[in-house]
C-alpha cells in the first residue's frame, strides 16, 4: 500500500509555493516599511498556552488541537494560531515592560479541522502583533497595513473589511448575560451546536450557519449597544481615522471571533470568491491577555492572515506570482560537451548574480532537450556539442523568437547574457 500524505495535510508544489514566496516577499517589504520586526517561536508549546489563552471553551481548544504528551509525560501541542506563542515568547524574553514592540512572524499552524477547499489541517499564516499602545491610532495603522498588502498583492478589489468592537471584559459579560436570557426562550428551536454553546460559548451563537438560529438572532440583543463608554469612543475614534484616509469597511455587530482573548475592536478581511473560507485575515485587540498569561498588563493589537486562502485567491487570477523559472537553459550532446555544460553553468552563476541558469542533466535526445528549453520558459538555449567544444564555442538559440541560432566564442557570451538581464 502506498503512504499518502495526511489527511488535511498540503503539499505545497511549485506553483503553490511560488505564489507563497511572492507573498512572503510582498509581506516582508510592507512589515519593514511600518517598522516591523521579524521573529519567530515554536511549534509546539505547552498545552496550557493555549488553554488558557484560545479559551477552554472555543471550537479550536475543544476539538482541534493537535495535543499529546511528550516522552517526559509533559501535555504538549502543535501551537494552533500564532498569538500566544508570541505573547509567550515576548513577556519571557522582557521584550514587553515599558516597550513598544510591533513585531510579525510566519509559519506553520495545525487545526484538526474538517478539511476543505481553503481550510487544511496544517496552513500557513502570517501574523503581525503590537504591544504597548492603547489607542485607536495604531489599530487603524495595521488595518492600513494590511490594505497595503491586499493592494500591492492585487487582491485589493477581492476582499472587504468587517469591522466591529467587544467592548470591554465587563461590557462583553452583560452582552453574554443578555443573549443568553434572550436565546433560552428559544433553546429548543436553536440547532443542537448553540445549545450546547448557550451554556460554553454563547457569542458563538452567533456565528451559526443554521438558518432557524440565524431568524431568531434577527431579533437578538446587539453587542455595540452593550459597550462602555471608553470602547464605544476607542471605535468612534478609530471609524473616524478609517473615514480620514480614505478606508472602505462595514461594521458588521456579529464578528466576535474564535478565540476567547479580544476585547474593543476586532476585524476580519472576507472575501466571496472562496466560497465557505471566505475569512482571509482576523485579529484585534487583546488588552487582558498578557496579564492573563502572568505578564503585567500590556494593551495588545494583531492580526494574521492565511497564506493558504490569499494563495487560492490569486490563483484565481493569471501572472500573479511573476516571471517564468529561469533565463538560461544549457543543452549538450556527448559527454565532453556535458562535461563543460556544467562548467559553464557554474561561470555564469559566478559571474550573474541575477541569471537563473538550468542546465540539463541526463542525456538524451538534443530535440527532446531543446523540447524542455522550451518549456522552461527560458529566454535563450546555450548549446554545446563535439564540435563547439573543439571549436571552444558555445550555440546561441533564441527560444523567444524565430531568429535563425548563431555560433560566439565564450568570450562574446557576457553580451548575449547582458542583454537577457536588460530585457527582463
Ligand atoms: P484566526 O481567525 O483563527 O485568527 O486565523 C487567522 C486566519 O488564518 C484566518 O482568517 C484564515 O485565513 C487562516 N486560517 C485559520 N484556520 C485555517 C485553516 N484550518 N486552514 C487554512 N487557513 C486557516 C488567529 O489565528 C489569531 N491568532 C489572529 C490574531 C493575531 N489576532 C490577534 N493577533
Amino acid at each position: 500500500m502506498k503512504i499518502q500524505a495526511v489527511r488535511g495535510m498540503q503539499d505545497l508544489l511549485p506553483e503553490k509555493q511560488k505564489i507563497f514566496r511572492h507573498v512572503d516577499d510582498v509581506v516582508r517589504r510592507i512589515f519593514s516599511a511600518y517598522g516591523y520586526s521579524e521573529v519567530d517561536f515554536p511549534v509546539i508549546e505547552y498545552t496550557q498556552l493555549f488553554s488558557r489563552s484560545v479559551g477552554e471553551a472555543t471550537d479550536i481548544v475543544e476539538k482541534e488541537m493537535y495535543t499529546f504528551d511528550d516522552r517526559s509525560g509533559d501535555s504538549v501541542t502543535l501551537r494552533p494560531e500564532g498569538t500566544a506563542g508570541c505573547v509567550r515568547m515576548a513577556q519571557e524574553n522582557g521584550l514587553l515592560f515599558n516597550q513598544i514592540q510591533r513585531l510579525w512572524y510566519s509559519g506553520p499552524m495545525f487545526r484538526y479541522e474538517r478539511p476543505q477547499k481553503g481550510r487544511y489541517r496544517q496552513f500557513s499564516q502570517v501574523g503581525g502583533e503590537c504591544f504597548g499602545m492603547a489607542g485607536p491610532d495604531i489599530d487603524a495603522e495595521l488595518l492600513f497595513l494590511t490594505a497595503r498588502i491586499w493592494q500591492e498583492l492585487g487582491v485589493a478589489d477581492q476582499v472587504t473589511l468587517e469591522l466591529n468592537s467587544m467592548g470591554s471584559v465587563e461590557s462583553r459579560k452583560a452582552y453574554e448575560r443578555s443573549l443568553v436570557e434572550f436565546l433560552s426562550r428559544f433553546r429548543s428551536s436553536l440547532d443542537p451546536d448553540s445549545q450546547r454553546r448557550l451554556d460554553s460559548n454563547p457569542l458563538r451563537i452567533l456565528d451559526s450557519k443554521d438558518p432557524n438560529t440565524q431568524a431568531i438572532l434577527s431579533d437578538a440583543p446587539v453587542l455595540i449597544d452593550f459597550l462602555d463608554r471608553e470602547s464605544t469612543e476607542h471605535f468612534a475614534q478609530l471609524r473616524q481615522m478609517l473615514d480620514d484616509a480614505q478606508m472602505a469597511y462595514e461594521v458588521n455587530p456579529t464578528i466576535v471571533r474564535g478565540l476567547d482573548y479580544y476585547n474593543r475592536t476586532v476585524f476580519e478581511w472576507t472575501t466571496r470568491a472562496l466560497g465557505a473560507q471566505g475569512t482571509v485575515c482576523g485579529g484585534g485587540r487583546y488588552d487582558g491577555l498578557v496579564e492573563q498569561l502572568g505578564g503585567r498588563p500590556t494593551p495588545a493589537v494583531g492580526f494574521a492572515m492565511g497564506l493558504d486562502r490569499l494563495a487560492l485567491l490569486m490563483l484565481e487570477q493569471t501572472d500573479t506570482a511573476g516571471g517564468s523559472g529561469i533565463d538560461v537553459f544549457i543543452a549538450s550532446m556527448g559527454d565532453a560537451a556535458r562535461a563543460r555544460a556544467l562548467l559553464l553553468g557554474e561561470q555564469l552563476r559566478d559571474q550573474f548574480q541575477d541569471v537563473r541558469v538550468q542546465v540539463h542533466c541526463g542525456g538524451g535526445k538534443f530535440k527532446a532537450q531543446l523540447k524542455k528549453a522550451d518549456q522552461s520558459g527560458a529566454q535563450i538555449a546555450l548549446i554545446l556539442g563535439e564540435d563547439e567544444v573543439k571549436a571552444g564555442e558555445i550555440t546561441v538559440k533564441n527560444l523567444r523568437d524565430e531568429s535563425d541560432q548563431y555560433r560566439i566564442t565564450g568570450k562574446n557570451l557576457d553580451k548575449v547574457i547582458d542583454k537577457i538581464v536588460l530585457s527582463r
